[in-house]
């Protein structure tokens, strides 16, 4: 029998514990995957990270666990053993486990870490891809990375290495290549100095540049600037959202259409989706956004 068309089935699933790393995307929760829609709404425990929108909690069942694991600045956060500990002793306990982490797992993620601690405890990992901040900016500055009259080349490269300050081993013979795109994750902080040192390794001072403050998110800013003038700009924003950097040819031409996006997007936006799952499983009901303040505060729940 066909499945109505707004409905996503879950298989129901034995009560062995697995565990998923899903990508929760740039924060539209409309930038999910239906994968991991079905992951969420199957999961028992959700240990998610501060970048996670509210839009996407707001997709997560009610009945799972929420456990915050993020870091907020310089606060209080779980530790990398602590994570992969707890999520360990989740899947012995039969849980199912969705770790959700903010773009795509696999991109500047630590998804590394948590697959290797997990299969070292003989732990099957499922990777749920998600879109990457990189792919939300491009979407927003209709841009195409790797236009093929302006790069041949398309690198990411994070601007915060683990030691807090500019990465020391960053490839400048590389980063100076004219026909290559570079997208800088992290960079918010040292963007001065990164293009600074751009210009110095021989890229053109008016080479454009942009950043994408919040990607996808209603809080959305675009700042096009050149490599010379896009640190000063970033800086007169005075903005603490997230922030990803581009610089490269393919930044001249521009697309713009209204500021404001199209109804049909808007009212898109607005619109409940229903997510049914067989009734062992649970029920989830998109909520919009005015629904999520009220969803947080049940996030403070003891582990199962
Ligand atoms: C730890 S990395 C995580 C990247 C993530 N895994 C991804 O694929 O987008 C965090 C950085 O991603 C970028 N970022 C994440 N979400 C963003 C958004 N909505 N808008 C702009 N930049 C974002 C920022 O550069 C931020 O400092």
């Amino acid at each position: 029998m066909s499945q109505p068309r707004n409905e996503i089935r879950t298989q129901s699933r034995s009560r062995v514990g697995s565990v998923a790393l899903v990508g929760a995307g740039p924060g539209d929760p409309d930038l999910l995957t239906v994968k991991a829609l079905r992951a969420l709404a199957s999961a028992d425990a959700i240990l998610f990270d501060h970048l996670v929108s509210d839009g996407v909690l707001a997709v997560c069942p009610r009945r799972a666990t929420m456990i915050s694991v993020g870091k907020i600045g310089h606060g209080a956060h779980c530790g990398q053993g602590e994570i992969n500990a707890l999520m360990i002793a989740l899947v012995r306990a039969g849980k199912r486990v969705v770790r959700l982490k903010a773009g795509d797992p696999m991109i500047f993620g630590r998804a590394g870490e948590e697959i290797e601690a997990l299969t070292a405890a003989g732990i099957e990992v499922e990777i749920v891809p998600g879109i990457s901040a990189m792919q939300a900016a491009a979407a927003s500055l209709k841009v195409s990375l790797t236009h093929r009259a302006r790069a041949r080349r398309l690198q990411l490269i994070t601007g915060h290495s683990h030691t807090g300050e500019i990465p020391d081993d960053l490839d400048w013979r590389a980063l100076s290549d004219p026909a290559t795109t570079t997208v800088v994750y992290m960079g918010k902080h040292w963007v001065g100095v990164l293009m600074a040192r751009l210009v110095e390794s021989g890229v053109e001072p008016s080479c454009p540049a942009a950043a994408v403050l919040d990607a996808s998110r209603s809080s959305e800013r675009i700042i096009r600037a050149t490599v010379a003038t896009l640190a000063k700009a970033i800086e007169a924003s005075k903005s603490a959202a997230q922030c990803i950097i581009l610089v490269g040819k393919v930044l001249e031409t521009r697309h713009d259409g209204p500021a404001e996006p199209a109804a049909a997007i808007r009212s898109r936006a607005r619109s409940p989706i229903a997510v049914s799952m067989p009734r062992e499983v649970a029920t989830v009901q998109w909520r919009p956004a005015s629904d999520t303040a009220k969803h947080r505060r049940r996030f403070v729940r003891e582990p199962v």
